[in-house]
């Protein structure tokens, strides 16, 4: 398996703290099946910057290191980059960058709002030929309250992606219930599991695809873990029509 979201890069954001610890979250990725990890440490969220070079230079220490223990796990370089208004600048500057520099970009909005200037920057990306990936869309409140504002941002041509621990439950039920419609009626297109750590914040990949298998049927599950592997060989994704509405509707009658 393919895991396109997650912090286990030593010591450089809120995700793993030493060496020791992305050694442990590498282990227990191995022994879940991913094969394959982008990391994505948090860059520009007020809080971190992690500019690409600083990335890339830990992506090889790690794999480095993995490698030394026979651990086998490639990662490869990403970010988590929360929306701001030099972002197409800093792709010019190569300050910020892509997933494994495929045309795809992860995308953090806050956790309150749907930031003003999102249309605008999006089409500014696009203009670059760049597609967004929303990060845990489930886990902001603008969109939890109201799933046609990320479907239409989709139709503009965003993708989305749903963190395994709201599926697994991890969040509480109703984040959970939110996850599982927005995967049936098509607002999701990669699952993926923004890991942190080794206590509460793992992987839960394999317990997410086994959940979506069980509800939606494992064609489900194989749409995307596909996805997962057209992102990092920078191919195109198959977008199926989202359909918020007609959830409303059933739920209505
Ligand atoms: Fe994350």
């Amino acid at each position: 398996m393919i895991d396109i979201h997650s912090h286990i890069l030593p010591g450089v954001d809120d995700g793993a703290e030493d060496m020791e610890e992305t050694v442990l979250m590498a282990q227990a990725a191995v022994e879940e099946g991913i094969h394959t990890l982008i990391a994505t440490p948090h860059h520009a969220n007020g809080k971190y910057d992690n500019p690409m070079e600083k990335v890339e230079r830990s992506v090889r220490e790690v794999n480095r290191v993995l490698e030394q223990q026979n651990i086998p796990l490639t990662i490869l370089p990403g970010q988590e980059i929360r929306l701001y208004s030099d972002l197409p600048e800093d792709l010019h500057q190569q300050v910020a960058r892509t997933l494994h520099s495929s045309r795809y970009i992860l995308i953090e909005f806050p956790s309150r709002e749907i930031p003003k200037q999102t249309d605008e920057l999006f089409h500014e990306l696009r203009v670059m030929g760049l597609v967004p990936v929303i990060a845990h869309p489930e886990r902001n409140m603008e969109i939890a309250q109201d799933p046609m504002k990320l479907q239409r941002i989709i139709q503009q041509g965003a993708l989305s992606q749903v963190t395994t621990h709201s599926l697994n439950g991890l969040f509480g039920k109703s984040i959970q219930k939110l996850s599982l419609d927005m995967c049936k009626q098509h607002l999701v297109h990669f699952v993926s599991s923004d890991a942190h750590n080794m206590s509460h914040r793992a992987f839960g990949l394999r317990q997410a695809y086994a959940f979506i298998g069980n509800t939606l049927g494992d064609q489900q599950v194989r749409y995307y873990q596909a996805n997962a592997a057209r992102l990092i060989a920078n191919e195109d994704i198959s977008v199926l029509q989202p359909d918020w509405r007609k959830r409303a509707w059933w739920r209505f009658w």
